[in-house]
């Protein structure tokens, strides 16, 4: 970083609840982001659904650099760049489609994904003029199509990183993956078994792109921000509200991970089913069923409901109402492109899924009631932090310091009420440590060392 710009430990205080706002504005900085976090940590590259078949293809982004997820012939993922190996342009210039060759525009490379007829999925197999332009002399296997370095599908998410001593994604997301399960599984319990509904909406946002998931990682604190739409009553039962009523919720975090939710602690008995969806008999008895299977496929084991957290550094996801997947595209650092990405049960009715669709756009996206209030509250901070006074000042972030307790049940968490900054914290201290260039050995060691805590009692 430059020398007149303040370090990270001026800029990042969070024993002191004190973030500079430089770090939500400033160019040098936002590469730095991309650098270290953007090119290091494992990111959601999309949702196997998005590519069902053999050649599907769909684009998508890490950091700044753009990819192309794939299905092979042989039903393999692969991640590659998006970008010619030759003169950098882009193979793929639509958003999805169905591809066995991608073949640049502009001189006419191309490059095969089947790795039954090819050494390394993504090599470049077709030169115009190899024979005699080149002489023959060009050394093909030294530029195919760069890929990641590790790619993960955890229940039908895909996810991705360049870097190859990244530890495993079970690894990275630790105990948080039983609140990610909770928008990936089956709603009868079942693993996975949820796909999208076609279509990913996609927007540009003027902000910059942690205000988005410090904002899902544990802010109840906006809720004054959705009064207007918690008046009119969007949720599925059509009562007063966003969402169908909850049982209370908290915040727990991951402080040597990053992640963090709203939701509950892991507990054994959840409560009896309340009628939702009540507009539609169908769907009303579609629910109804699926909760009871769920309570049973369950049995004792560890349960989470009505989640809303975010994985480091730039998914989040709402695992109840509505059940959607976002992710934060940084372009500038006052600028994000933000995506919403809806599931729902993969074998559920037409009328369940177009019931869902309904309400998630009602919820959700660049048209959704909610999803419009934050994003006024993120593009206001952000072009109000930008000016040669603002940029020199700290956000404050001291709700609940020195408040936080373990979790019962889950290895490495901390829970600190309903009401509290606890969980930006938490993603800004794991922000510090990236940018610090820190490695995973030292990235990952106090969450490798942490033991689980002890449930306290059976029901919680
Ligand atoms: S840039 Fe792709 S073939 Fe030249
Ligand atoms: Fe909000």
């Amino acid at each position: 970083m430059n020398p007149r710009l303040n370090t990270l430990d001026d800029l990042v205080k969070l024993e002191k609840g004190l973030i500079g706002r430089r770090i939500f504005v400033d160019q040098e900085i936002f590469e730095a982001e991309m650098r270290e976090i953007f090119a290091k940590a494992w990111l959601f590259v999309g949702h196997e659904s998005l590519v069902p078949n053999p050649d599907d293809y769909f684009i998508s982004r890490m950091g700044t650099d753009p990819v192309i997820l794939t299905r092979d012939p042989q039903g393999e993922l692969h991640v590659f760049l998006n970008s010619c190996p030759h003169r950098g342009m882009k193979l793929c210039r639509y958003d999805h489609g169905n591809n066995r060759t991608f073949t640049c525009p502009y001189h006419g490379w191309s490059f095969s994904t089947n790795g039954r007829l090819v050494e390394q999925p993504g090599a470049l197999i077709g030169v115009p003029g190899f024979a005699t332009h080149y002489h023959g002399e060009l050394n093909k296997k030294d530029w195919g199509l760069k890929r990641v370095a590790r790619m993960h599908n955890y229940k039908g998410s895909i996810w991705a990183t360049w870097d190859a001593n990244a530890p495993d994604f079970e690894d990275y997301i630790g105990d948080m993956r039983h609140y990610l399960d909770y928008a990936l599984d089956h709603r009868d319990g079942s693993p996975g078994g949820s796909e999208v509904i076609a279509g990913v909406q996609k927007w540009r946002v003027k902000c910059n792109w942690k205000f988005a998931p410090e904002n899902f990682i544990g802010d109840l604190y906006h809720d004054i921000s959705h009064r207007s739409v918690d008046i009119v009553g969007i949720g599925p039962s059509g009562g007063k509200g966003r969402r169908d009523p909850t049982p209370q919720r908290m915040t727990v975090g991951f402080p040597h991970l990053g992640h963090g939710l709203v939701g509950r602690k892991p507990y054994h008995e959840e409560p009896p089913y309340a009628p939702l969806w009540t507009q539609d008999p169908a769907v009303e008895a579609y629910y109804r069923e699926l909760h009871e299977k769920r309570q049973a496929r369950l049995g004792d084991g560890m349960r989470v409901l009505h989640s809303v957290g975010t994985i480091f550094p730039n998914m989040s996801f709402h695992g109840r109402q509505p059940r959607t997947i976002a992710v934060f595209h940084p372009v500038s650092p006052t600028e994000m492109e933000m995506w919403r990405i809806y599931l729902v049960d993969k074998d559920a009715p037409e009328a369940v899924k177009e019931a869902a669709r309904h309400y998630y756009l009602r919820y959700s996206g660049p048209g959704g009631m909610t999803e419009s209030d934050d994003m006024e509250n993120w593009t206001g901070a952000t072009e109000a932090s930008q000016g040669a006074v603002a940029s020199q000042m700290f956000f404050n972030y001291q709700m609940g310091l020195g408040h936080a307790r373990p979790v019962p049940g889950l290895t490495g968490a901390i829970e600190n009420g309903e009401f509290t900054e606890e969980n930006a914290r938490i993603f800004y201290g794991r922000w510090k440590q990236f940018m610090e260039g820190q490695s995973w050995e030292s990235l990952m060691s106090a969450s490798r060392a942490a033991q689980p805590v002890p449930m306290e009692a059976r029901h919680v």
